[in-house]
């Protein structure tokens, strides 16, 4: 059966006559011919192409094949604008309140395969961090009093650098402003009055032609009502790690906490940011996974398992220097890079985490930063960045919080929170903190998975992190076929694999809209599957096809998104 196929490429359509052929147990989509930009012309020449095909009169044209392969090869870049238009047409994410015009900038809702997706990620980074590095992890509210940020240091210094043009009369980051127009780098730490005068020297005008105003600084923390009078002066945490520093007195006393010990948490973040763009890479709420590992100072270099990544090379880009440094965990410690081996264990282990979300090595290192442009309360930072058509996207924030946040909340709330050492001698613990943006994952990890197939572009996504483990296609919308194909679909879900059930359209196109979501298998029900009590599974990165009796489907499908067994030899290879 032939069909029309609509490609975006830089926001222009292209149109394809395709045709789904069977070729033994396999079911292909097939090029038939180029059918230009322009849908109605398109319509027109597919049925002209049909009613030469039907007479036998169809050769292949070569050069225009070639158009296909060309536009395909740009349309696999990837690039900022491709991510989000995938994002939109497929509703992996989108703007808040779209539907009312002045809603505000910097809030993104997830649709069911970005929620899928986003969901995803943090249970996979649950899964190797809490559970397999045995932290503990917390829910603490969003909200919290004034009081907690004056302990925290962020009512007094979290502030963003900005400057007002006086005829559009609008705000914007002075860093950014003065970073873009010179090419420089600029830290947002940089003094006010340096920042005048980089704006002054490099004659920097705004973008309406308006003069700047002096820079000032603007606290980008959210303030919040709560009760009637607003009496309790409460704000949006800017960082959800602030409710594991005021827990941790409590999880010592309550699960026996033994140092050193990590407290994770998930969770919403709000910022005041004043020029909220690039979507969900910089808004104004966004979601963190928080790791704070808390430890005996003294005692850094006392961590089980640093054996296991002692010769795990770290790409580093240290101070300095203009290339990236493959070092050894073990090289990192003695060379006094990092300040010990409990850092160098976690750096390791958070680049082996986010390689296997998708993110190549050759595209991610972890950036020392400089005394100038650290957060206010860290000793020592690496960010954790990874190269996309944005540049360098700050992932994870890596930092040595030292005993900052515990000796601001005691000084601030009177509390307590010392640490008794099982020889009886209190401590203050110090802190190691990995902080991963969930949203910027999401959009490295797509930008990231996208290749070029035989068949068209897909999205090479871990089959742990794809929105579905795989869908289930009745060749037939009737009869035996769609029943059998509705059991198979209650015997997945039944045994909780996360599926996808799509019946419309010809199979080439049904392939195709999996693939571009991610899907990692494709279960097709033909009429042989009611002979033979079998099905038809279809790869989506190799497009390889498999037969597997119904009996051993869940075994197999299990075994295959666990990346437990070679896809072509896990059933009957068909080819
Ligand atoms: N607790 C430390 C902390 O919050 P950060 O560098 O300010 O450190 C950590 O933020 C991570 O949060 C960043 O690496 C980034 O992934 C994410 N993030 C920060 N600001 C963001 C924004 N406006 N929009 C989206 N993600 C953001």
């Amino acid at each position: 059966m032939a069909y029309i196929v609509k490609q975006k490429v830089y926001g222009k359509d292209y149109y394809y006559l395709r045709k789904s052929v069977r070729e033994g147990d396999k079911v292909r989509s097939k090029f038939i011919a180029y059918l230009g930009k322009n849908k109605t012309e398109a319509n027109k020449k597919a049925k002209e192409v049909i009613k030469k095909m039907e007479k036998g009169e169809l050769v292949e044209d070569k050069k225009e094949k070639n158009v296909e392969e060309k536009n395909k090869k740009e349309y696999v870049k990837y690039d900022y604008n491709r991510i989000i238009e995938l994002a939109s047409r497929r509703s992996f994410f989108y703007p808040s309140a779209e539907i009312y015009p002045n809603s505000p900038k910097g809030f993104w809702d997830f649709g069911p395969i970005g929620q899928s997706i986003r969901r995803k990620i943090i249970d996979f980074w649950r899964h190797e961090f809490v559970q397999k590095e045995d932290m503990l992890e917390i829910h603490g509210s969003q909200i919290l009093p004034a009081t907690v940020f004056e302990g925290s240091g962020h009512l007094k210094s979290f502030a963003d650098p900005i400057v007002y043009c006086n005829k559009c009369k609008k705000y914007y980051r002075a860093d950014q402003l003065i970073s873009e127009a010179t090419g420089q780098h600029i830290p947002e730490s940089t003094p006010t009055e340096k920042l005048d005068q980089l704006i002054s020297e490099n004659n920097i005008k705004c973008k309406c032609g308006g003069e700047f105003e002096k820079v000032t600084k603007f606290n980008m923390m959210v303030e919040s009502i709560v009760g009637k009078e607003g009496d309790a002066r409460t704000f949006l945490r800017p960082e959800a790690c602030q409710s594991i520093f005021l827990n941790f007195a409590r999880m010592a006393k309550t699960m026996r906490l033994k140092l050193p010990q990590g407290i994770a948490q998930v969770g919403g973040v709000f910022r005041n940011e004043i020029s909220p763009r690039q979507s969900i890479t910089r808004s104004v709420e966004f979601s963190q996974m928080e790791a704070e590992v808390f430890f005996n100072p003294n005692k850094i270099n006392e961590i089980e398992n640093f054996n296991e990544i002692r010769d795990y090379s770290i790409r580093v880009l240290l101070l300095g220097k203009e290339n990236i440094e493959d070092i050894s965990a073990e090289d990192l410690v003695n060379k006094k890079i990092v300040p010990g081996k409990l850092i160098a264990y976690f750096l390791a282990r958070t680049q082996q985490v986010w390689n296997k979300l998708g993110i190549p090595l050759e595209k991610m290192r972890f950036r020392e930063v400089d005394k100038d442009e650290r957060a206010f309360y860290s000793l020592s930072t690496f960010d954790f960045e990874v190269e996309t058509s944005l540049g360098w996207l700050e992932l994870i924030a890596n930092n040595y919080r030292t005993d900052y946040d515990l000796k601001g909340h005691m000084k601030h709330s009177g509390t307590n929170l010392e640490y008794a050492e099982d020889d009886g001698k209190k401590i203050i613990p110090n802190i190691w903190e990995i902080s991963a943006g969930v949203d910027r994952t999401i959009f490295a990890v797509l930008e990231n998975s996208s290749r070029q197939g035989k068949e068209g572009v897909y999205l090479s996504l871990n089959p742990h992190i794809a929105p579905y483990g795989c869908a289930v296609l009745p060749l037939v919308n009737k009869g035996g076929v769609f029943d059998l194909a509705k059991d198979v679909k209650k015997l997945l879900k039944d045994s909780l694999f996360d599926l996808v059930f799509d019946k419309s359209g010809s199979i080439g196109r049904r392939y195709a809209r999996n693939d571009e979501i991610g899907t990692p298998f494709c279960i097709t029900i033909d009429g042989d599957s009611l002979k033979n009590k079998d099905v038809t599974i279809r790869d989506r990165d190799t497009t390889h096809q498999i037969r597997v009796k119904i009996s051993n489907l869940k075994d197999v499908l299990r075994r295959l998104i666990n990346q437990e067994i070679e896809f072509d030899k896990a059933g009957k290879f068909i080819g």
